[in-house]
């Protein structure tokens, strides 16, 4: 049997059959192996933790991160859970189905390519990822509404008991700080968030303005800050790997099935951050 990996996807998307099948088949290769699974699973909770348990009932270890699509509040789900309560049950529910989450101690990977601090963090975005030629949060969303570019999360995400997103964000960074602070100087950290954490990835976006709803420049040297070996993220459904500062950044999604039959699916699908290859 080959030698445990740390292992990385997002944007599952089960509510589409097609997504769904794909997820049934996959398995680790390795006993050891352990999958993050970095947001968008799906709109449902009972979706999301379905999908989470059958995983990790064949993953010795899963770690799990919002996307915006599990924080959606839709009349017809019949979960009246709106923001953060949203996101505490959906942490709880994890809990519950032996999923970890940013709010549980970051695990230590200490396979091949360790030893390194895992840290699944939860950090929304701030509309500071502005659209060129645009100086300000609102002065970047009129130009997006003008364009027609205007993410569902304004119609569906709640912010509550926070007064915006960006205000919620706001908290998760400064949460999120705190944790990475308090981990030990002398390991690399594996950054697991669904949005990107710095502003480069979204550069080849169709629709540049959609960039406003991606991340926040508050996380713009975490990499370097917290001697990041790999930075994992998703939500754009552009599956690739970049590199700043010396510092691997990979996109791991498998996005809409409209999205993944044009282009062929990311081969493998199951991107391995460590062993670094
Ligand atoms: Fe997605
Ligand atoms: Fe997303």
């Amino acid at each position: 049997m080959p030698a445990p990996r740390l292992l990385a996807v997002s944007d599952l998307h089960v509510r589409y059959p097609e997504n769904r099948a794909i997820v049934e088949g996959l398995r680790p290769t390795s006993d050891g192996d352990w999958l993050i699974v970095a947001g968008d699973v799906a709109e449902r909770v009972d979706d999301v933790i379905g999908t989470l348990t059958l995983l990790r009932s064949r993953f010795a270890t899963v770690i799990w991160v919002p996307g915006n699509h599990e924080l959606w509040t839709r009349p017809k789900e019949g979960v009246p859970l709106r923001g953060e309560e949203r996101y505490l049950h959906l942490v709880q529910a994890c809990r519950d189905a032996g999923v970890l989450t940013p709010e549980d101690p970051f695990p230590i990977w200490t396979g091949d390519g360790g030893p390194a601090v895992v840290a699944p963090l939860f950090l929304l975005y701030d509309y500071s990822f502005l659209p060129d030629g645009t100086t300000t949060s609102a002065e970047g969303l009129e130009v997006a509404y003008d364009a027609g570019v205007v993410c569902t999360d304004e119609h569906l995400l709640s912010p509550d008991p926070y007064p915006d997103r960006a205000a919620w964000c706001a908290a998760r960074v400064a949460y999120s700080r705190a944790r990475l602070d308090a981990c030990d100087p002398s390991l690399p950290t594996v950054l697991i968030n669904h949005w990107p954490l710095t502003r480069l990835p979204t550069r080849v976006l169709r629709y540049p303005e959609f960039a406003l709803w991606c991340g926040t420049t508050a996380t713009a040297d975490w990499h370097v800050r917290y001697r990041a070996t790999a930075v994992v993220y998703g939500h754009l459904h552009i599956p690739r790997e970049t590199w700043e500062d010396g510092v691997r950044f990979v996109e791991v999604s498998l996005g809409y099935p409209r999205e993944w039959r044009a282009r062929g699916r990311p081969d493998p699908l199951l991107r391995t951050v460590l062993p670094d290859q």
